[in-house]
């Protein structure tokens, strides 16, 4: 993707949790999310701002021992994994890890190198690293989906209040998304 990455400094905690708000409403359903970064750096936090976005108020556990974790929003479902101990990736077929990703579905996925060879590819790819008591982190599209994403958060006609989905991503584009998805013998 020849789209260079979206970069932005988070000097606190309220500052991860409102880009991840404003990530949120650019994301269209059906999107692979993966986050990258060392231990404790904010990847859990970063899909709370997210989850916060879509109205989701409860707690947002780290799904570290249950491997992921189901939230029905607006009448959809997004997943949360974190794969830090996932001993096998083929244990991601065993899980059914092809029904996750659906149209109607958003799946963001902690520690995505565990799951490397059985993984569907992201669709946007969130990397956080530590600077001093701050954080940056840069958003990196591997999609056409994801490039649509990085155009509208870096679009200056931007507004907060817009519900998800808002950036669009045409049926034709989602169909040949889901389309390059292994066959369901793949996960078997
Ligand atoms: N921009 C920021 N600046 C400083 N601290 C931050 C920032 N964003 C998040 N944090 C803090 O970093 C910590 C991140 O914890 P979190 O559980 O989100 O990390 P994680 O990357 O999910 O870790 P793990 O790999 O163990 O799952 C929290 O204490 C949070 O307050
Ligand atoms: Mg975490």
């Amino acid at each position: 993707m020849k789209t260079k990455p979206y970069l932005i400094y988070l000097p606190d905690e309220a500052a991860t949790l409102d880009f991840a708000g404003r990530f949120y409403r650019t994301l269209p359903f059906g999107c692979m999310v993966y986050l990258r970064g060392t231990l404790g750096v904010g990847k859990t936090t970063f899909v709370r701002g997210c989850l916060r976005a879509a109205g989701y108020q409860g707690k947002v556990k780290s799904p570290t021992f249950t491997l992921v974790e189901e939230y029905a929003l607006q009448g959809r479902s997004v997943y949360h994994f974190d794969l830090y101990r996932l001993s096998d990736p083929e244990e991601l077929e065993w899980m059914g890890m092809r029904d996750y990703l659906r149209p109607d579905a958003l799946c963001f996925i902690e520690w995505p190198e565990r799951g490397e060879g059985v993984l569907p590819d992201p669709d946007v790819e969130i990397h956080i690293a530590i600077e001093g008591f701050s954080r940056n982190l840069s958003v990196l599209p591997f999609s056409t989906i994801g490039c649509k994403i990085l155009e509208g958060l870096s679009s200056v006609d931007f507004k907060r209040s817009l519900p998800p989905g808002s950036v669009d991503v045409s049926s034709a584009e989602m169909a040949a998304k889901m389309a390059s998805l292994p066959g369901k013998s793949g996960w078997e």
